[in-house]
């Protein structure tokens, strides 16, 4: 026999359990606590539904991370063509054979079966600045600087997160003990970096008047990074709109050819 369950009673559990849920969501936030809120949205030119990169800061990015940030991380992901591909910054096709020549690529093994290295053509991937994570560690006090080809998309807040880090570099606070080596960053989970603050205002040139302060050259590699994370955006962007087009033209034949079917009825 079924047990008579009151509706009160029911109604009380219910009651108590959103109760519940709810004080669990204000007592543990989904974020690391105190992040999240460090992390503002900036606007980008291709945030939009149909939104594009900017040719411009995608060249300045890559100039900034070429300059600075390639010291510590690589890019294996990319390839020096990629650079003149539509969609990222459109280098010209000259501009991009020079960019590669700068590279130093590891080829081989020769007739004498030995390795050698080349300058790079546009085929190349990004060289790495480091053989291995050993390496790389040993270089950098322990820590790894990770490859940065899709850092955009595996970071949550993506460009505007890793804007918020590279400007996020702050004085500790005073009951704060900052560890050897390592730079107060509360943007960063736990609050203390193994980086040192990468961008000075004034240490990359910009060619095209665009001011030589942090926050631009920030903001310009975050686009940058973004842009090699993902590739296909505008791509994406497009077809989007065309299949936006399209759903409209369709929406008003189906208009159409439903008056034309409700027509023959008599109201
Ligand atoms: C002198 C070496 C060095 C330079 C130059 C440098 N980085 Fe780093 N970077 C590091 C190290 C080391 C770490 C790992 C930090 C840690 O784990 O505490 C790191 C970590 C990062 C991370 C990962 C943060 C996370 O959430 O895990 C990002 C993103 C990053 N760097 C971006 C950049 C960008 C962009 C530049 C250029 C503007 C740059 N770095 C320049 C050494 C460097």
């Amino acid at each position: 026999m079924r047990k008579f369950v009151s509706p009160a009673r029911n109604l009380a559990f219910g009651l108590a359990g959103t109760f519940l849920f709810a004080a669990a969501l204000v007592v543990a936030p989904p974020q690391a606590v105190g992040k999240a809120d460090q992390i503002k949205a900036q606007s980008w030119s291709f945030s939009a539904p149909f939104g594009m990169y900017d040719r411009g800061q995608l060249q300045r990015g890559y100039k900034v991370y070429k300059q600075v940030c390639a010291a510590c991380h690589g890019l294996r992901l990319v390839r020096f063509r990629n650079l003149g591909e539509p969609g990222g910054p459109e280098f010209s096709a000259a501009a991009v054979k020079a960019l590669a020549a700068e590279a130093e690529v590891q080829d081989g093994p020769n007739d004498d079966g030995e390795m050698f290295t080349r300058s790079g053509r546009p085929s190349d991937a990004f060289v790495s600045p480091f053989a291995n994570v050993n390496a790389a560690r040993a270089a950098n006090n322990g820590a790894y600087p990770p490859d940065l080809s899709v850092m955009a998309k595996a970071r949550v807040g993506g460009p505007d997160y890793l804007y918020a880090l590279l400007t996020g570099y702050k004085k500790a606070p005073g009951d704060m003990k900052v560890g050897e080596g390592m730079s107060y960053n509360p943007v960063f989970t736990g609050g203390q970096i193994a980086m040192a603050s990468p961008l000075d205002a004034d240490s990359v040139e910009y060619t095209d008047g665009t001011p030589q302060i942090l926050e631009n050259y920030a903001k310009d590699v975050s686009a940058f990074l973004m842009w090699t994370a993902e590739p296909k955006l505008e791509e994406r962007h497009k077809l989007g709109f065309r299949f936006m087009i399209y759903l409209f033209i369709l929406a008003g034949f189906l208009y159409m050819a439903k008056r034309r079917v409700w027509a023959r009825l008599k109201h």
